[in-house]
């Protein structure tokens, strides 16, 4: 089977919120390299949305998206970014809904995913049901060398 092709004005859209939404110093942006190779792997999905929160139209660029990888009956979400001047909007709210209803619909029962700690998005992960389930010590290291611990957490869907 060939794989699934994605419209490269996607992968603009994803690459346009990364440049700006994820602070330097912890190196946690993908290179488009690596976002284009993810979406060749049949299992990672990804979503866009713009400004008024709405899937973009033709020519109109998002203000973020998700990327995220299903196996098996569990989704693991990779990146949730909202460029900085759209934020507190409830966008990063309505991708992870749209993560959510993704999942459920190839099969997925337990939404995961991990997030250096001390990031605020745990606000975000914890009120749309989100619980912590493990910790990784000094997991990740900063592009100062800085160690920080990596936070599992998960949904199950059952209970939704
Ligand atoms: C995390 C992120 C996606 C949130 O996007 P957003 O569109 O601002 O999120 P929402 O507007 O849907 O926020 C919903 C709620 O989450 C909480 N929240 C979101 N950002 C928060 C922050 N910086 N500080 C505290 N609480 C926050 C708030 O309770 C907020 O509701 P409120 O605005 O009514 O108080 C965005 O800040 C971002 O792109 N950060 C950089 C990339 C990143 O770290 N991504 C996560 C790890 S991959």
């Amino acid at each position: 089977m060939s794989p699934p092709v994605f419209p490269s004005d996607d992968i603009d859209r994803i690459m346009d919120v990364m440049a700006v939404a994820f602070d330097p110093a912890f190196g946690e942006a993908w290179t488009r390299r690596q976002v284009s190779d993810a979406l060749m792997v049949g299992n990672c999905r990804y979503g866009l949305l713009d400004a008024r929160g709405a899937p973009p139209a033709e020519g109109v660029s998002a203000a973020g998206f998700f990327m995220a990888r299903g196996v098996l009956d569990e989704a693991e979400l990779l990146l949730l970014a909202v460029k900085p001047e759209a934020r507190r909007r409830g966008i990063g709210n309505n991708l992870l809904e749209l993560f959510q209803e993704d999942s459920h619909l190839h099969g997925a029962t337990r939404l995961l995913l991990e997030m250096r700690d001390g990031n605020t998005a745990e606000n975000l992960y914890r009120q749309f049901g989100f619980t912590p389930i493990g910790r990784r010590p000094q997991y990740y290291r900063g592009a100062n060398g800085a160690r920080t611990d990596a936070l599992t957490f998960e949904k199950l869907l059952a209970c939704v």
